[in-house]
């Protein structure tokens, strides 16, 4: 198709070397008329790159070690953009519509890059280079020790600290989609062999954002890479999510000891709590004097997701008000549903403190602390050996 764009360029190749000045000016005119044009027939929401607001890109940009932290945004023509800062690779906002077409933020996040600096609770990053957690900060792989921080008790959480959540990502801007790239050093937190990462955030036009994840290392590692977003779907932060019903397809789940350690049973959800087998809302059994519930101060376990043709949702959510549905689809084995437990009221963003149960997280992922659990899928990458994986989060609403 001709665009406009390609009319300026054409007109811009066109013009003669020796042009006399008249025509010059006449020429500029037409180039500036048919930039206008442009900006009149495709309006801003259905740029794909175009900013939701000029003063957030402003507030999102610095430069960190010498090079540039930038707001990028992926909007499709069905209404929903989202917004990527390649501050720790993080997602800063998902926007979609509900039920009546009105634009809505289903995102916990910080006003400025300065809240995801400093924020503890992983908001919308990139996890690793070990998502989850460690036990004792440590593990054996190939017959050597390993020990990586302990910022969990004595237990290593998400990588550990200035991990790959806060790296400033390399980016290459694409049609449809946001490249991002790092690479974790050899010995970085502890974790043997050079890790280049990739993940690749694509907006697509039926709602999906897709994430691909690629990994590659020279030494033998152990992986497990995630996104930590918290959602809710009312799009009011300051609203819990325990009225948000949600199913997820997993019969079993991996329970934990005290410091949230799988035991290494896979245990049947069953006439448990953790039964969401069918749609069940998330406060329905939250405060139930179950150990396991009392362990994580709500939900904060890995489901086992039962094998699915891959057409198929993992977990689907549900919030009746604003009519938001959410369905998630991955090639990972496991997904830690997380209620927000942990927020206290600390993290301030969007208009209010975050306070308990006004997120949830699916992070799809390894088992936690599977380098220590040999009954659990291994999580080992080795030089050669390409590691993949995909999670696509669809948003939908129904009347
Ligand atoms: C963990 C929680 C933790 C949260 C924020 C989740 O993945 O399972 O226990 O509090 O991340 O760090």
């Amino acid at each position: 198709m001709v665009s406009f764009q390609n009319i300026i360029l054409q007109v811009q190749v066109m013009v003669p070397v020796n042009i006399n000045h008249r025509m010059k000016k006449l020429l500029a005119l037409i180039q500036v008329v048919l930039a206008s044009l442009t900006a009149c027939v495709v309006p801003p929401s259905h740029r794909a790159h175009a900013p939701l607001d000029e003063d957030r890109v402003g507030a999102f940009a610095d430069t960190v070690n010498g090079k540039a932290v930038k707001l990028y945004t992926l909007r499709n023509k069905s209404g929903m953009a989202v917004e990527i800062s390649n501050y720790g690779a993080t997602l800063v906002s998902i926007h979609v519509p509900d039920k009546d077409g009105n634009d809505g933020n289903v995102l916990l996040g910080y006003d400025s890059i300065q809240g995801f600096y400093n924020g503890k609770s992983y908001f919308g990053c990139v996890v690793g280079r070990y998502a989850n957690r460690i036990a004792k900060a440590s593990f054996k792989l190939e017959g050597k020790e390993y020990h990586v921080p302990q910022n969990d008790g004595l237990n290593s959480l998400h990588g550990g600290i200035n991990s790959i959540d806060k790296q400033v990502w390399d980016v290459r801007v694409m049609n449809d989609a946001i490249r991002l790239t790092t690479v974790s050093k050899d010995g970085d937190n502890g974790y043997p062999g050079n890790l280049k990462l990739t993940v690749v955030y694509s907006l697509r036009t039926d709602n999906s954002l897709v994430i691909d994840y690629t990994a590659v290392t020279d030494k033998p590692t152990v992986l497990n890479i995630s996104n930590h977003a918290y959602f809710n779907l009312t799009g009011d932060p300051s609203k819990t999510i325990l009225d948000h019903e949600i199913k997820i397809n997993a019969d079993a789940f991996t329970p934990v000891d005290s410091t949230l350690i799988p035991t290494g049973e896979l245990k049947k959800v069953s006439g448990t709590p953790f039964d969401f087998t069918q749609f069940k809302k998330i406060g329905k059994d939250i405060d139930q004097q179950d150990q396991q519930l009392i362990f994580g101060k709500g939900y904060d376990h890995n489901f086992v997701l039962n094998k699915t043709t891959g057409t198929l949702p993992v977990v689907e959510v549900m919030e009746k008000t604003s009519g938001r549905k959410m369905e998630v689809f991955t090639t990972q084995p496991g997904v830690q549903f997380y209620t927000g437990n942990f927020l206290n009221g600390t993290e301030v963003g969007r208009g209010v403190a975050y306070q308990q149960r006004t997120g949830f997280c699916l992070e799809t992922q390894q088992f936690p602390d599977a380098p220590n659990q040999t009954a659990f899928p291994s999580t080992v990458l080795k030089p050669g050996e390409t590691w993949k994986s995909q999670t696509t989060y669809k948003f939908s609403s129904v009347k």
